[in-house]
């Protein structure tokens, strides 16, 4: 794992594997770092406010780099012309594919009317797809919850699904749980119950959509036995928090010669240029190591180099006191 993978650029858009996209951890660095791991995964943004692209700092919320294809652009919002507007920038960027959340529960997004609260209201929710479809040639794809509170119904959930395929959306990555808005946003990831039979009832009545399950999965084999009913998987925490994860899946989800997964120190070795150039350029060696720090996750040590590369006590501050603490460990 020295020399860093070539770009590729995949003849069909795929979402057999894909990389969920989470607010302060699947940043411009950690999805560089999953690249290194995965060419074929697909990678998702953080959820980028639509407005935040119109009137922000919109050069530095679509940064990524040509590494990380294929990478995917989630916004969050609720108003068709402004998403239509922030589809189009993300797609001039160079994005594959744009991507909607209707699945974020926090009292921000509640007080913004979008994320999962839009499960509510199938029919803004068709119209806001069919702005972002018209405006962009690239795929409008949409992540949801089953449902939101009360309104958990199959049908209620059918038609919000029938009327984002018809106003264009080709793949659809389900959270196989409903949200609760009374519960905060970690609450929200453990308590409603994950229900994947309804996940593969959609794949069953919409066959012609691309569905992708999300929700629960911690290894790779749980991974792969789903994708005996639904397209694709998506995975979050755990490809997060066990990045080597992500090492095996070519092999394993697309065919090919498996390659041997690398240790916690060759992947890091194999992070060291990216740390170098980013530092170089300004980026504060935290900002990239913090992706790091689950990296020995389970292996003695761990909690020794969560403290060395994180958090105010931290004593690794340049890619030097890296390079220190791999020959350490070598
Ligand atoms: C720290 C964190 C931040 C998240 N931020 C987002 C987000 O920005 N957009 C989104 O659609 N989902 C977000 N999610 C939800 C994940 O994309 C995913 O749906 C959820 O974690 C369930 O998958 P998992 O069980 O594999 O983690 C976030 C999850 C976590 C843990």
């Amino acid at each position: 794992m020295s020399a860093l993978p070539a770009p590729v650029h995949l003849p069909e858009p795929d979402w057999r594997f894909c990389v969920a996209p989470m607010l302060a951890c699947t940043d411009r660095h950690y999805r560089y770092f999953a690249r290194l791991l995965t060419r074929r995964a697909r990678l998702y943004t953080e959820m980028v406010v639509a407005q935040a692209l119109l009137h922000g700092p919109r050069e530095r919320l679509l940064a990524f780099d040509a590494i990380e294809h294929p990478v995917a652009l989630q916004l969050g919002g609720s108003d068709p012309a402004t998403l239509a507007a922030a589809a189009r920038m993300g797609a001039a960027a160079g994005y594959d594919e744009i991507n909607l959340n209707l699945g974020c529960p926090s009292d921000r997004v509640q007080a913004g009317r979008f994320g999962a609260c839009l499960i509510r209201e199938p029919t803004l929710v068709a119209e806001c797809v069919t702005a972002m479809h018209e405006a962009v040639g690239i795929p409008i794809t949409v992540k949801t919850r089953l449902g939101v509170d009360e309104i958990d119904s199959y049908e209620h959930l059918a038609r919000l699904v029938a009327g984002v395929r018809d106003a264009g959306c080709r793949v659809l990555l389900l959270h196989a749980r409903k949200a609760l808005l009374n519960l905060d946003t970690r609450a929200n990831r453990q308590i409603p119950p994950l229900d994947y039979a309804r996940v593969h009832r959609i794949k069953r009545d919409f066959p012609d959509l691309c569905v992708v399950l999300n929700g629960g999965l911690a290894t790779l084999e749980d991974g792969l036995a789903q994708l005996a009913h639904v397209d694709g998987v998506m995975f979050g925490r755990a490809a997060y928090e066990r990045p080597l994860l992500l090492a095996d899946l070519d092999a394993r989800v697309y065919g090919g010669m498996p390659l041997p997964v690398p240790s916690p120190t060759a992947f890091l070795a194999a992070c060291l240029p990216y740390l170098d150039t980013e530092f170089a350029r300004g980026t504060p060696l935290r900002a990239m190591t913090r992706h790091l720090c689950g990296l020995f996750h389970g292996r003695p040590g761990a909690r020794a180099w969560r403290r060395l590369l994180s958090g105010d006590s931290g004593s690794a501050h340049t890619p030097a006191d890296v390079r220190a603490v791999l020959a350490l460990m070598a």
